[in-house]
């Protein structure tokens, strides 16, 4: 099962997108840097399945992919 999710939000760079799944890792002034670690937790070591990165453009926005087993 693939569950994409798409926002028209600001898009993360390049080389940001390799760290936006690190603990602590935010470009939020009050941000804690958590949302994406703990999801990507939670599907990976729960689901056993995996939280990507699908697409993301600077200025246009950002598509997470779920990728679920049956
Ligand atoms: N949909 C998105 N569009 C653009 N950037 C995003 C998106 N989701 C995450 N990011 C980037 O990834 C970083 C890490 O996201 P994450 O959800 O792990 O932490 P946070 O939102 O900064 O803080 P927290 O979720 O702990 O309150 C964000 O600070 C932001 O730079
Ligand atoms: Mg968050």
């Amino acid at each position: 099962m693939i569950i994409d999710v798409s926002d028209t939000g600001k898009g993360i760079s390049k080389q940001n997108i390799a760290k936006v799944f690190k603990p602590g890792f935010t470009t939020k002034k009050r941000g804690w840097g958590l949302g994406l670690s703990l999801s990507r937790r939670i599907i990976e070591q729960y689901h056993k399945g995996h939280l990507t990165v699908k697409y993301s453009e600077p200025g246009k926005g950002t598509t997470f992919r779920i990728v679920l087993k049956k």
